[in-house]
């Protein structure tokens, strides 16, 4: 009898395909919505394997009933919703993506930073909407990012890619991470700085930090309070790393001048959430990665994965 694989959310078919033969392939056929939980409690009690997606929550409770399940392949580098645990104590496999999609990630957190600075999304809105009247001597300025001072908190392999980019940019940068990057530090002369003096001295604060017991909202009301004002915050992480409550309110008092925010603390984010409703607030539908070669270069290291541990081989990338 062929194994099964469920995935839980249409994918190319291209990236499917060489899966057939030897597998028994299901999979969520909705593109724009996720699994609900009954049907992927369902499909996981019979399954081998399951190629998740970063929306879908992989918890004890679903293992507990997935008595064949050897994988668990996250189409995501992130894989704060997999218990890790839970998978360690069953022998699951979990398995994630990393390195294919750290350029693309830098580049769209460099893209949000300059979209946010040079309020590039509400000029855009306005000039569709008819609003452009006239050239105005100080119609939609910003700030700059030249020169400007790049504090990154989290500074890991896609931190180390935007750091590379604000070279480019004459930007002096500092970071924040657990461990020193010594390194990088000679390399590229990127300085360390202790979380506080981070918030206090950079123009951008762009987190790039794992959400970890240790990170879920280490900025809140505190660490807003000690950005400058004419800060600009980005966040192309994970939600629950800030509160957003507080942030909301530094940016609604304009204590911090604006933010970027490709994530949320739960997503897809409500239409009446009230960051939504700030004029300083650029948001993205959590787009980090998704360029199409990456997002195809994250399916083949899922599929990969998958393969070998069906097959009863060492997959690349696993985190259990
Ligand atoms: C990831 O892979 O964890 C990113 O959030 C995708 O954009």
């Amino acid at each position: 009898m062929k194994k099964r694989i469920y995935i839980t959310r249409r994918l190319p078919e291209e990236a499917v395909a060489p899966l057939r033969d030897k597998y028994e392939v299901r999979m969520w056929e909705e593109e724009a919505k996720s699994v609900p939980r009954d049907v992927l409690v369902e499909e996981a009690a019979s399954a081998h394997a399951l190629w998740t997606m970063l929306s879908d929550t992989i918890d004890r409770e679903l293992m507990e009933q997935a008595p064949q399940l050897e994988v668990i392949s996250n189409l995501a580098v992130g894989y704060n919703n997999i218990d890790i645990e839970a998978a360690k104590e069953r022998g699951i496999i979990v398995t994630n993506t990393p390195d294919v999609l750290t350029e693309t990630t830098a580049d769209l957190a460099f893209g949000l930073m300059m979209m946010t600075a040079r309020r590039l999304g509400e000029a855009e809105r306005d000039l569709r909407a008819g609003e452009w009247k006239s050239w105005t001597p100080m119609g939609y300025v910003g700030m700059d990012l030249y020169r400007a001072k790049l504090g990154i908190i989290g500074m890991g392999r896609i931190g180390e890619a935007v750091a590379r980019r604000a070279r480019g940019f004459d930007m002096d940068v500092l970071y924040h991470n657990r461990t020193r990057r010594h390194e990088s530090e000679s390399m590229y002369g990127f300085v360390y700085a202790e979380l506080d003096e981070l918030l206090e001295q950079s123009d951008f604060v762009v987190v790039l930090a794992p959400l970890t017991e240790e990170t879920r909202g280490m900025l809140g009301v505190e660490q807003f309070a000690k950005m400058k004002s004419t800060a600009i915050f980005i966040n192309v992480a994970r939600g629950e790393i800030i509160d957003e409550t507080a942030l909301y309110e530094a940016l609604n008092e304009q204590r911090i001048w604006a933010a970027g925010l490709d994530v949320f603390a739960k997503e897809p984010v409500a239409m009446d959430h009230p960051l939504l409703t700030l004029p300083n607030v650029t948001t993205l539908p959590h787009i980090g990665s998704a360029s199409i070669q990456t997002r195809l270069a994250m399916m083949a290291l899922n599929r990969e994965a998958i393969m070998n541990v069906l097959d009863g081989e060492e997959p690349k990338n696993r985190l259990t």
